[in-house]
């Protein structure tokens, strides 16, 4: 996943930080060509390998996918199974890959759920990257937005409960310390491929003032022109941030 020299369409000021995308409609790509799930899944992960690439090329510098939600594990076995192992498979690959990429990658969600390779898989790898500076790729996997708002709650009551904390200083900057996504910056962009127009659960904290863009194209065909255009529309925004 080696990024190229940036090449950006628009001006760098009129470039999201930090782009968040809901990667929808594998399975209906899948299908509509009788394909199996798990193809459209693995024609997914092309579709986030050329994402990343045009992302860092645009001068991006934060991109949060959502791989693999908390509901999703209510799919049936086979395609839980076989996500997980894509998981793996992305993991894998990436931690045998030359440092040098400018992509760092780290994964959040829950950890208390996935095969404990996985885990380790993860970990192994945001070490593997942890040096590089372009684009920082957060993975989310087994994430749910509100799961991570209950998570920061339980850490602020245990400072609160061990006396390092007093519940006056716990304000909206204390809550965003706590999320999974700690130290980044809120996203501006959120684009939602497969047509569909709802949240789901993803980001809900971050996402306060982030524009939102959807398209009719379902993931697997998703590339740089599409991306392309989500950056147009996001610059020709004015955001006022309720002003
Ligand atoms: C939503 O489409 C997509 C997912 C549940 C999985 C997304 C995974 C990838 C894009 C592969 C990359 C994965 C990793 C781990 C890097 P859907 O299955 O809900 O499609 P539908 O809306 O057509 O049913």
């Amino acid at each position: 996943m080696i990024a190229h020299a940036p090449l950006p369409s628009v001006l760098p000021q009129l470039v999201p930080h930090h782009v968040a995308i809901i990667m929808d409609g594998n399975r209906r790509w899948a299908e509509s060509r009788g394909l199996s799930s798990s193809e459209g899944h693995a024609r997914g992960m092309d579709a986030l390998d050329r994402t990343v690439v045009a992302a860092r090329n645009a001068g991006v510098r934060c991109l949060t996918v959502y791989a693999f939600s908390e509901e999703n594990w209510a799919r049936d076995a086979a395609e839980v199974s076989d996500l997980l192992a894509l998981a793996a498979r992305f993991a894998a690959r990436e931690i045998q890959a030359p440092t040098g990429s400018g992509v760092r990658i780290r994964a959040i969600g829950r950890r208390d759920r996935l095969p404990e390779s996985l885990c380790r898989a993860f970990e192994a790898l945001e070490t593997h990257t942890a040096d590089e500076t372009g684009l920082t790729l957060n993975v989310a996997v087994d994430y749910g937005a509100r799961s991570e708002v209950a998570a920061a709650a339980r850490a602020l009551a245990r400072e609160v409960a061990a006396g390092t904390l007093a519940p006056d200083a716990i304000n909206e900057l204390e809550i965003a310390r706590r999320l999974w996504t700690a130290g980044q910056p809120d996203p501006d962009l959120l684009i939602r491929t497969g047509g569909e127009l709802r949240l789901s659960n993803f980001l809900l904290y971050q996402c306060a003032y982030a524009e939102l863009w959807s398209t009719p194209i379902p993931w697997p065909e998703f590339d740089a022109a599409t991306f392309g255009q989500a950056l147009d529309a996001y610059a020709s925004r004015q955001r006022r941030f309720g002003k």
